[in-house]
């Protein structure tokens, strides 16, 4: 099958890698001019685990290429997917489609024959149908069907998830679109993934209705462990005993400091509009976005406690930026707001991420140091907070720590470390709903 990709971010990337690599001839195309010169000199714009060997592979089998052209590759392709961004729209938090739109314009102009355009982007209920409507008022005479397709790959894992996915949900309105689509699935069809057939609309929303479910359990689990905190309960272990029940699962049980991230945030408030447009208002999705909001700064609050009740003039170490281990993405991320909490409390910041440091420069404010690696981050400080738990904040050498430190005090937003191990150290030590250490967390279940 002849693919096209509209936008070469984290999604339109791995999603054209991937179904290069399943055969067909991908190209990728993207508005950013820098971008794609990267691509084509072997470079890759976004951090995320394979995929560098994965574009290279493939772009050296000529089955995947990018360009700035869209016009050329849509004249000849059998499917042509939108993976453009659709952030938060300034004012009322609904999706901005402008993107989606003015791609689905660009699109229209350069159709010839029979084409499936396929929505990836995640949009609200009823863009397809937008959609439909621009491309067929562009172009009366063309013939083309338009297909919701929501991407559920995870940031970090994107090339195993989109490989292996829990499921493939198509929203095909005709039966000659859903044939195309189970062309270009057909490798996983033999991995027998489950393909979803239901209406554009279904599809469509059952991407929020997700996201929104998986936001809802982050901030339940968050808002038990401030109950933990207070009645001297361990999250962790109630995360483990409602998780052991097959109905609850254990999936997004880990108490934190609020979800962040390029999706949830902005597809809980999308939700949230749509469902007061239709008159049917979420009040539990409004619940789960606002307790998020006041969580990100609250642990600004956590840090500044655990310095005795101001860090003004004291210096704050930050490890980990990014929203969540694994990626560069600092979109949403709880660093931004925790950062700024702490500022504002008169704080100096040095920070360090494994990955994210660029990213971080062009959203943190100018007065962030950055620090070369863990270590150097926490020369001098007066406490130092993981904000993201990546795999090598896991076993810093405690000691060496705390020599390094002005003052040995370690806010654990991730809970990487035991409180008796921490403390052990020397140091003062906050975590997240762990009031109680168990018999049983000393075991293997919280092992550092
Ligand atoms: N990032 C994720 O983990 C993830 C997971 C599932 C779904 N999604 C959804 O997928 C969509 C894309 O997300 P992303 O994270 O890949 O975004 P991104 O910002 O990384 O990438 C979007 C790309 O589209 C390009 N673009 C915009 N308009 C264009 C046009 N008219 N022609 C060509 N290129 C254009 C931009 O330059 C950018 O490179 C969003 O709707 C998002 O909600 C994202």
């Amino acid at each position: 099958m002849k693919i096209v990709m509209v936008g070469s971010g984290y999604v339109g990337l791995v999603s054209g890698a991937c179904f290069a690599d399943f055969g067909h001839d991908v190209v990728c195309v993207d508005k950013q001019a820098s971008k794609i010169e990267a691509l084509n000199r072997g470079e890759i714009p976004i951090f995320e685990p394979g995929l560098a060997d994965l574009v290279r592979s493939n772009a050296a089998a000529g089955r995947l290429s990018f360009t700035t052209d869209l016009a050329g590759p849509v004249a000849d392709a059998d499917a042509v997917f939108i993976a453009v961004g659709t952030p938060s729209r300034r004012g009322d938090g609904f999706a901005d489609l402008s993107y989606v739109y003015a791609a689905a314009r660009e699109i229209a102009q350069a159709l010839s024959g029979y084409t499936v355009i396929v929505t990836k982007s995640t949009v609200p209920v009823g863009t397809g149908d937008e959609v439909e409507r621009i491309v067929r008022e562009l172009r009366p005479d063309a013939e083309f069907a338009v297909v919701s397709n929501p991407e559920f790959l995870r940031e970090g894992a994107a090339i195993e998830d989109f490989k292996r996915p829990d499921r493939i949900v198509i929203g095909a309105e005709e039966e000659r679109a859903q044939n195309v689509m189970a062309d270009i699935y057909r490798p996983l069809y033999l991995n027998s993934a489950p393909i979803l057939n239901t209406s554009r609309r279904t599809a469509e929303l059952t991407k929020y209705a997700a996201n929104a479910f998986l936001a809802t359990k982050i901030t339940f689990i968050n808002e038990m462990a401030d109950l933990c905190e207070q009645v001297g309960a361990n999250v962790q272990d109630v995360a483990r005993g409602m998780g052991l029940d097959n109905r609850i699962g254990s999936k997004f049980l880990h108490a934190g400091p609020g979800y962040g991230g390029s999706c949830f945030p902005k597809d809980t408030l999308a939700l949230i509009k749509t469902a007061q447009d239709y008159g049917t208002p979420s009040r539990i999705v409004e619940a789960v976005a606002s307790v998020n909001d006041q969580r990100k700064r609250a642990m600004g609050r956590k840090v500044i406690a655990a310095c005795g009740g101001s860090v003004r003039g004291k210096t704050v170490a930050v490890l980990g930026l990014t929203f969540k281990p694994n990626t560069d993405d600092m979109r949403d991320a709880p660093s931004l707001a925790i950062v700024a909490a702490l500022q504002d409390g008169g704080a100096e910041i040095r920070a360090f991420d494994p990955e994210g440091m660029e990213q971080a420069k062009a959203a943190l404010p100018a007065e962030v140091r950055y620090c070369s690696d863990a270590y150097d981050c926490v020369t001098g400080a007066d406490a130092v907070v993981i904000v993201t738990e990546w795999n090598i904040f896991r076993a810093l050498d405690l000691g060496r720590v705390k020599n390094l430190m002005k003052e040995p005090v370690l806010v654990d937003l991730r809970n990487v470390y035991r409180a008796e191990q921490v403390r052990a150290q020397g140091f003062r030590y906050a975590d997240i709903g762990r009031g109680i250490v168990s018999p049983a967390s000393k075991t293997k279940d919280h092992a550092a």
